[in-house]
C-alpha cells in the first residue's frame, strides 16, 4: 500500500548530474501552487473507493477552499464548498502518479482572488458549441472560475434574441470594417450572401446557450456574457439601422443615445440575455473604443446633450451607461465594462474591467468600486508568445509565458484599504487573427497555466523557477488530454551577442523554461540528438549559419532557431549611407545592417533600421578586396497595421576602388498583397563572383502607401535588419 519517496541525497545527485528539467524528486508539481503543503515519506496507492468527500464550512472558511489528506487511510477532501471539493480532487488527481501512488501529505489551500478569469471573442470568428465545451473543460482545469464569453462585437452577433431575429440571422457580417482589423476591409452581408461565401457566420441558439452555461455551472464557472455597446456594434447597427444615429452610415456600429428608442431596444435585448444567464451577477456591457465624432454630428444626441446638461461626448457616453446600468440593476444584476467607462464619469455601481493598462482599474478600486485587471501587455492572449517566425501571425505586444507569470492584478498605487476591491484578474483573447479551435488552445496554453498560478495563489508563494519545473508534467497532461498546447517557451533565442578581442562573434543561447538541453550546428543543418550540447556560449569563427533546437523528451520541441549569415563578408563592414536612416526607427545605429543581429516580425522591434520616403542607398566598405558571390538581404512588411512596405526594386553595385561602380544584380520585387507581417528574405546571386572592396545596395522605396492601405497616400517606410554579403 505504501512505498518511500526518495528525496534529499537523490535530489541533490540529480541535480549534480545535470538533469534540472522537470519537478525535482519531491517537490509536488501542482498548478496553481497551494497554499501549505506538508509532504511526508511515505506514499499510497488511491484508488476511487479511497476517496472521501464532504462540505464543512466550519473547517474551509473559502467556499473555494478544500483540505486534501493523504494517509493510510486513503484520501480525504473537505470543502468549503461544492467548488473547493472540485478543486481538492483535482490536486488529487496532480499529485497522483501514473501507478496511481499519491504521497502521505497535507494541503490547505484557497483562491487569493474570487474573480479568475478567461475571456473569448467569439465575434470576429465565430465557435461552434463542442469547441465552447471544450474550452469550458480546459478554465476548468485551471481552476479558472468566470468565462467571459464576448458575444457580439462588430464582425458579428452571436447570440438568438427572439424580439430582434435579424440580430443573429442578419448581422453575421462577410465584410466590415472593425477599427480592431480595419485590414479585413469587410463588407455588410445578408444571410443569403452569407451561406455562398462567408466563414465568419454562426450564432448560439438560446438552447445552445442555456446547455453551455449549463455545462459551465457543473465545472464551478460562471458565464458572464457581454454585449457590447455603445460601439463595436456594427452588426447590430446593420440589421437595425434605426438604433444608430441618423446622420450616420448604415452598419456605422455606434448607438445613438439621442434616440428614447435605442434603449429601450437594448434593455429587451439585455432582458432576454439576463433570463439566459441567471447564474451571472454580471452582465458585461463592453463600452470601449467609442469613437464620438458620430454623437457630434447627430442633432439627436446634440438635442440629449443640451437637455440633459451634458458638456461633451464623453459626458454622453457616461449618460449612456448610466441608463443602461439603472437598467441592468433594476434586474437585480451588476453591470461590469472597460475602463472606458470611466470617461465622463463612473456610473454609481459600475465594475471596471481595467484593459489598457492597470490605471483604470486603480482608480475605480481607489473611488470604491470594484475592478478586475486585465492588462493588454500581461495578458491579452491574441498577443504573440514566442518571438520566432514559426509563432502564427498575433495582435498587439509579446506576453510570453514568465510575462504572464509575473502579472499582478493589485499594483502598489491601489490605496491598502481598497484592495479588496480588485476581484481578480483575466486574460482575453481577441480571434481577429484566430480562426479554428486548436489555434484558440495554441494561444491558450500553457500561458493559461501561469494565468492560474498568478491569480490562485499567493505572491509569496509564486516562484517562477519552480512553476518552470512543474511546467514540464504540465505539458505532459496536456498532451494526455489530446489539447493543442504551443512549445514556444521552450524554443531557443539569442540572448545576448558581442563580438569578443578576437573579432570572433560570441553568441548567448536561452529559452523562457531552462533546464533543457538545447543542440546546435553552425552548418546550417537541423541539430539531432548528436549535435553539439549548448553550454553557456557559442564562439563563431568562421561564417555559419546557426541552428538551435531545444531538446524535450527525446525529441526537439517548439521551433527551431536559424541565424543566417553569422560572420559573412558585411559583418562589421563599414556603412556609408548616402541617405540617412529614419528616426525613431534607427535600428541602433550605422552597424544595425551587418551587426548579426535578426528583428523579430513585429513593426516595433528594435533590430528594424527603417527609411521614411526615402530609398535606402548605402555602400559596404569591406576593408579589402574579396571575391563577392552575392548579397543578401531580408526586409519586413506589415500592411494592416504599418506603413512599411517591401521596395520595389533592388540594385547592386560593386567596385573594387569605390569610384567605378557596376550593376551585380538588379531586380524588381513584386508587391506583397499579404496584409499580414511578413518578413522577406531576398538573395541577389550574382551572374559570376566579383572581385570588390565595395557593395552599393539601393532598395527602391515605393515612397506613397498604394490605394487600399489602410493610410493610403501616406508615406511609406523600407524596413531591413540586416545585409550580408557572401
Ligand atoms: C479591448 O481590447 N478593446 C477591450
Ligand atoms: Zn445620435
Amino acid at each position: 500500500m505504501y512505498r518511500l519517496i526518495y528525496t534529499g541525497l537523490f535530489a541533490l545527485t540529480l541535480l549534480a548530474s545535470g538533469c534540472t528539467s522537470g519537478s525535482r524528486p519531491g517537490e509536488i508539481a501542482v498548478i496553481p501552487q497551494p497554499a501549505r503543503m506538508t509532504v511526508g515519506q511515505r506514499s499510497f496507492r488511491i484508488g476511487a473507493g479511497d476517496i472521501r468527500t464532504r462540505i464543512d464550512t466550519g473547517r474551509v472558511s473559502n467556499p473555494e477552499g478544500y483540505r486534501l489528506t493523504v494517509g493510510p487511510e486513503g484520501a480525504e477532501v473537505v470543502g468549503g464548498g461544492e467548488a473547493g471539493v472540485f478543486y481538492g480532487l483535482q490536486t488529487l488527481e496532480q499529485i497522483k502518479d501514473p501507478e496511481g501512488y499519491v504521497p502521505e501529505i497535507e494541503i490547505e489551500d484557497a483562491p487569493r482572488f474570487p474573480w479568475r478569469g478567461m475571456h473569448l471573442d467569439v465575434s470576429r470568428h465565430f465557435f461552434p458549441k463542442e469547441f465552447i465545451k471544450r474550452y469550458i473543460d480546459i478554465l476548468a482545469y485551471h481552476r479558472i472560475n468566470v468565462f467571459h464569453w464576448h458575444l457580439t462585437d462588430g464582425i458579428g452577433w452571436r447570440i438568438a434574441i427572439d424580439r430582434y431575429p435579424l440580430l443573429a440571422e442578419r448581422a453575421a457580417w462577410r465584410r466590415v470594417k472593425d477599427p480592431k482589423a480595419p485590414w479585413i476591409g469587410l463588407e455588410l452581408s445578408d444571410r443569403s450572401r452569407r451561406d455562398s461565401a462567408d466563414t465568419y457566420g454562426g450564432y448560439y441558439t438560446k438552447e445552445e446557450v442555456r446547455e453551455i452555461v449549463a455545462y459551465a455551472r457543473e465545472r464551478h464557472i460562471t458565464v458572464v456574457p457581454e454585449i457590447e455597446m455603445p460601439g463595436h456594434s456594427e452588426a447590430a447597427t446593420f440589421a437595425y439601422p434605426e438604433y444608430a444615429c441618423p446622420t450616420a452610415q448604415p452598419g456605422s456600429g455606434i448607438y445613438c443615445p439621442g434616440n428614447d428608442s435605442t434603449f429601450v431596444f437594448l434593455q429587451q435585448i439585455i432582458d432576454e440575455v439576463l433570463d439566459l444567464f441567471p447564474d451571472s451577477p454580471y452582465l458585461h456591457i463592453g463600452g470601449d473604443e467609442v469613437g464620438k465624432e458620430q454623437w457630434h454630428a447627430c442633432p439627436l444626441c446634440q438635442a440629449r446633450m443640451r437637455a440633459e446638461g451634458l458638456r461633451d461626448e464623453h459626458e454622453l457616453q457616461s449618460y449612456f451607461i448610466r441608463r443602461i446600468e439603472s437598467h441592468i440593476n433594476s434586474k437585480g444584476r451588476a453591470m461590469i465594462g472597460f475602463d472606458e467607462i470611466l470617461e465622463g464619469g463612473l456610473a454609481p455601481n459600475a465594475t471596471v474591467m481595467s484593459w489598457t493598462g492597470f490605471e483604470g482599474g486603480v482608480r475605480a478600486a481607489n473611488a470604491g468600486h470594484d475592478a478586475v485587471m486585465v492588462p493588454l501587455y500581461y495578458v491579452y492572449f491574441d498577443h504573440y508568445q514566442g518571438q520566432n517566425p514559426c509563432e502564427p501571425q498575433a495582435w498587439g505586444g509579446y506576453n510570453g509565458l514568465p510575462r504572464v507569470y509575473s502579472f499582478d492584478p493589485v499594483p502598489p498605487e491601489v490605496e491598502p484599504d481598497k484592495r479588496h476591491h480588485i476581484l481578480g484578474g483575466q486574460a482575453n483573447i481577441w480571434t481577429e487573427n484566430i480562426r479554428t479551435p486548436e489555434h484558440v488552445e495554441y494561444m491558450l496554453l500553457p500561458r493559461l497555466a501561469a494565468l492560474s498560478e498568478t491569480l490562485w495563489t499567493d505572491t509569496a508563494a509564486k516562484d517562477w523557477g519552480r512553476f518552470g519545473r512543474k511546467m514540464d508534467r504540465q505539458f505532459d497532461r496536456y498532451a494526455a488530454q489530446g489539447w493543442n498546447y504551443a512549445e514556444s517557451a521552450l524554443t531557443p533565442f539569442v540572448a545576448e551577442q558581442h563580438f569578443n578581442g578576437n573579432g570572433e562573434l560570441v553568441v548567448r543561447l536561452a529559452a523562457e523554461l531552462s533546464g533543457y538541453p538545447i543542440r546546435y550546428t553552425l552548418d546550417g543543418s537541423v541539430p539531432t540528438e548528436r549535435s553539439d550540447l549548448y553550454a553557456d556560449s557559442i564562439v563563431v569563427r568562421e561564417p555559419a549559419t546557426l541552428t538551435a533546437a531545444t531538446f524535450r523528451g527525446g525529441r526537439p520541441a517548439g521551433c527551431l532557431l536559424q541565424v543566417p549569415g553569422l560572420l559573412n563578408r558585411a559583418t562589421r563592414a563599414a556603412v556609408l549611407y548616402a541617405a540617412p536612416y529614419s528616426a525613431p526607427h534607427t535600428g541602433g545605429g550605422d552597424t544595425a545592417l551587418v551587426d548579426n543581429r535578426y528583428a523579430f516580425k513585429r513593426g516595433d522591434d528594435r533590430a528594424w533600421q527603417g527609411f521614411r520616403e526615402t530609398d535606402m542607398n548605402l555602400t559596404l566598405d569591406l576593408g579589402s578586396e574579396q571575391p563577392v558571390a552575392g548579397v543578401w538581404i531580408r526586409f519586413f512588411q506589415h500592411l494592416s497595421t504599418t506603413s512599411v512596405m517591401l521596395p520595389t526594386r533592388l540594385t547592386v553595385w560593386t567596385s573594387a576602388d569605390g569610384v567605378n561602380f557596376a550593376v551585380s544584380a538588379d531586380r524588381a520585387v513584386d508587391p506583397e498583397e499579404d496584409s499580414e507581417a511578413v518578413i522577406r528574405p531576398f538573395d541577389l546571386r550574382f551572374p559570376a563572383p566579383v572581385a570588390a572592396r565595395f557593395v552599393r545596395i539601393r532598395a527602391t522605396n515605393r515612397k506613397t502607401l498604394p490605394e487600399g492601405h489602410p493610410r493610403a497616400g501616406g508615406a511609406a517606410w523600407l524596413f531591413a535588419d540586416e545585409v550580408a554579403v557572401y
